[in-house]
């Protein structure tokens, strides 16, 4: 017997009394194939034969011609219908990690993971096509969300705005080299040319992102905020994208980036937060597998910093800086609190994963985290928004008995093209909108933001930040949903 183990128990013991001892038998391959689902009823561009979700139409085909580029395709970030590249990039990454870590455990859903991968891919690349270039949004968010429009109706702004040398963005472009990168990887056997092209644009937007350093809210202010407004700062984007260089190309010059950058782009910075703006925790859990596995002792430093966003976050060990709901939620103001939920728990999982290959528990003070209890409290997570919670509710669109009938989303809750052929103008939109009737179309598979810090949801279009469904809720959750369908029990 470990010496731990009678820490690890109590420690078993305190959580058993703070979740609701749950013994709910939950589908989870069904919630995967529908998580994975949802990401084509947030395809823009030219919708392919092989397209499931059928009441989506083509939309935004002109996509960057007012700059003479191609910008068609992608992914709309949530409810709207403004493509927005530093969230859509995040997404991306999210989803290759979900696949790189999880691939034996995606089963039948293997390939239509690979193609949510691709279709953020293939857009980033026409964003990256220029060098020293990347275009980072199209749409007028301002004038996208003074209408309430289907994206097939769209006739709003569809400005592009860029960032260049002169008006540097390390911020997105850095998490445009790491969904590259990790999507090198995804792609290596399946279809090495594509994986190839994936990489060598990884390394020339990285290069790019590093040389000419800045963020591009301050290149692009009034465009990207408030709405993607990069408040955390470029330096860990950039550490991150190095991480995933590293990971995908194994070459040593990343390697040493780190290093040297590490006490400078401060990796040990806000570490119990994980999303599209703060990428900390992620970057040390990510590098602590190489720790972990033996491979370098020079990133320690990782691994214990990964250690501390572990602690911080597993409720009756530390202090925990993460608050928690009465039902047993993770809770961060700010609204879209499932992004959180989805993000740190995928986090537990993957480290969870790595410590138990290493043999290893995490050191929290006195005390002493076990992989098995990070898992446990990663699949809680999973088991609120799927129907274990005070409101007895799944927070996934078209899973289980009860689920969000009223999601703030244009597409889902205006009449489909084949059901109303007739255009829907900017304002016509409101009635729906306002209307207190279930939304129409069923956008199968969205986790929307969720319940507040008492559990209660409001299941109403206006209040987004509870009702609205985004793509980097939904991207960690199927790296998530993979590993419970694989491991029961
Ligand atoms: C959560 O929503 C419920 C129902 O709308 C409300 O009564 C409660 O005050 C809200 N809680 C917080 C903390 O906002």
């Amino acid at each position: 017997m470990a010496p731990n183990s009678r820490l690890f128990l109590a420690v078993f013991v305190t959580f058993s009394l703070f979740f609701s001892p749950a013994f709910s038998a939950h589908d989870y391959a069904n919630a995967l194939k529908k998580s994975i689902l949802f990401f084509e009823g947030q395809r823009s561009g030219k919708l392919p034969p092989d397209q499931r979700l059928r009441w989506r139409r083509d939309s935004a085909l002109h996509d960057g011609s007012t700059a003479g580029v191609d910008l068609t395709g992608g992914y709309y970030d949530a409810g709207d219908n403004v493509k927005f590249g530093f969230p859509m990039a995040f997404t991306t990454t999210m989803l290759a990690w979900s696949v790189i870590d999880m691939k034996r455990n995606l089963g039948s859903e293997y390939g239509n993971a690979l193609k949510a991968v691709k279709w953020g891919t293939d857009y980033l690349l026409k964003a990256t096509a220029k060098p020293n270039t990347v275009y980072v949004q199209v749409g007028d968010a301002f004038s996208d969300h003074n209408c309430w429009e289907r994206p097939e109706d769209m006739d709003t702004l569809r400005s592009v705005y860029k960032i260049d040398r002169d008006h540097p963005g390390s911020d997105v472009a850095g998490e445009t080299a790491a969904a590259l990168a990790a999507a090198s990887i995804v792609f290596r056997a399946r279809d090495p040319g594509y994986s190839h092209l994936l990489l060598d644009r990884a390394v020339k937007v990285f290069e790019f992102a590093d040389r000419h350093r800045g963020a591009y809210s301050s290149s692009l202010h009034s465009a990207v905020c408030p709405f993607y407004c990069d408040n955390n700062g470029y330096q860990d984007e950039l550490l991150w994208a190095a991480a995933w260089l590293h990971k995908a190309s194994r070459r040593r010059e990343y390697r040493e980036y780190i290093i040297r950058n590490e006490v400078v782009l401060r990796a040990g910075d806000t570490i119990n937060e994980f999303g599209w703006d703060n990428k900390h925790a992620g970057i040390n859990v990510l590098i602590s597998k190489e720790v972990l596995m033996g491979k370098s002792n020079e990133l320690k430093s990782f691994q214990i910093n990964a250690d501390s966003f572990i602690c911080s976050i597993l409720p009756g060990i530390s202090h925990p800086q993460v608050q928690y709901s009465p039902g047993g939620l993770i809770f961060k103001a700010g609204g879209s609190n499932m992004q959180h939920v989805t993000s740190l728990s995928f986090l537990l999982l993957v480290y969870s994963n790595y410590l138990s290959h290493a043999n290893h528990a995490v050191p929290c003070g006195q005390k002493s985290a076990a992989p098995a209890l990070l898992k446990r409290l990663a699949k809680h997570q999973v088991d609120y928004i799927l129907g274990d919670n005070p409101m007895r509710m799944s927070y996934m669109v078209g899973y289980g008995a009860r689920y969000p009938q009223r999601i703030h989303h244009r597409g889902s809750s205006l009449p489909s093209v084949r059901a109303h052929p007739a255009r829907i103008g900017c304002k016509a939109g409101s009635r729906y909108f306002l209307s207190p009737n279930p939304n129409p179309n069923l956008l199968v598979g969205a986790v929307v933001g969720g319940p507040n810090s008492s559990d209660a949801f409001p299941d109403s279009r206006p209040f987004f930040q509870e009702s609205e469904p985004t793509t980097y809720i939904n991207a960690p959750l199927v790296g998530l949903l993979a590993y419970f369908s694989a491991h029961h029990n």
